[in-house]
């Protein structure tokens, strides 16, 4: 059996934007920005083994190599949270392509329901990075992970912002070959399967549509 390979990326930067991204007084623009920030730090170990070509450069002065991407690079995010974590990653890798796939969560049941897919049915991208900030009972991520498989991807690595430790079982029982970066562990999740302690609704907080008539 393939060993999990579940990152829990370490940086005092991280610590400082996860405080902030906790925080129930964060406001929306903020919650925004330290999500990027997140996605950005996380970015630079989950993309540590994309592979690279040489390629000869012309400086001001001589010519020198250099090394390029060399591969087709997905980004894949979750609707609609995990659209907080795409322009970080495309300021990145211009060059990637966004692959959106829309699955919610059913309230009732927690279950997770798949409403939207454009993936094409051939050529798949050689290396595909799913983008969802939160892993909570861990239904969508392997659903996703399920659906690129099925598109063929060769590489999937899950990047995350912060995860249920009975999500990174769920993948661990899934998909034991499926890389995993996440900035933190978090305890438990709660009787409405929300993160503990968590920072709510990571969709609603960034979109600024958390009601509060309720
Ligand atoms: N999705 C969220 O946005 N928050 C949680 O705590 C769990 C899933």
């Amino acid at each position: 059996m393939t060993e999990q390979r579940v990152n829990c990326v370490s940086h005092p930067l991280i610590d400082h934007h996860l405080a902030l991204l906790r925080g129930a007084a964060t406001s929306s623009s903020d919650f925004r920005r330290s999500a990027k920030m997140l996605a950005t730090l996380l970015a630079f170990s989950a993309t540590h083994d994309l592979t690279t070509e040489e390629t000869l450069v012309r400086t001001p002065l001589t010519e020198t190599r250099g090394k390029i991407l060399a591969q087709r690079v997905g980004l894949v995010p979750v609707l609609r949270a995990g659209l907080l974590m795409v322009d970080p990653l495309l300021d990145l890798i211009p060059a990637a392509e966004v692959w959106h796939l829309g699955i919610f969560r059913d309230e009732s049941t927690a279950q997770p329901v798949h409403y939207y897919d454009k993936l094409p049915a051939d050529r798949p991208v050689d290396a595909a990075l799913i983008l969802d900030p939160m892993l909570a009972t861990g239904g969508t991520v392997t659903m996703v992970v399920d659906r690129l498989r099925a598109w063929g991807v060769p590489s999937i690595t899950i990047c995350l912002l912060l995860s249920a430790p009975e999500g990174i079982e769920a993948v661990r029982r899934h998909c034991p070959d499926v890389a995993v970066y996440t900035c933190a562990v978090d305890e438990r999740l709660n009787d409405l399967k929300y993160i503990v302690p968590g920072l709510g609704d990571a969709g609603d907080r960034g979109f600024n549509t958390v009601r509060t008539d309720s």
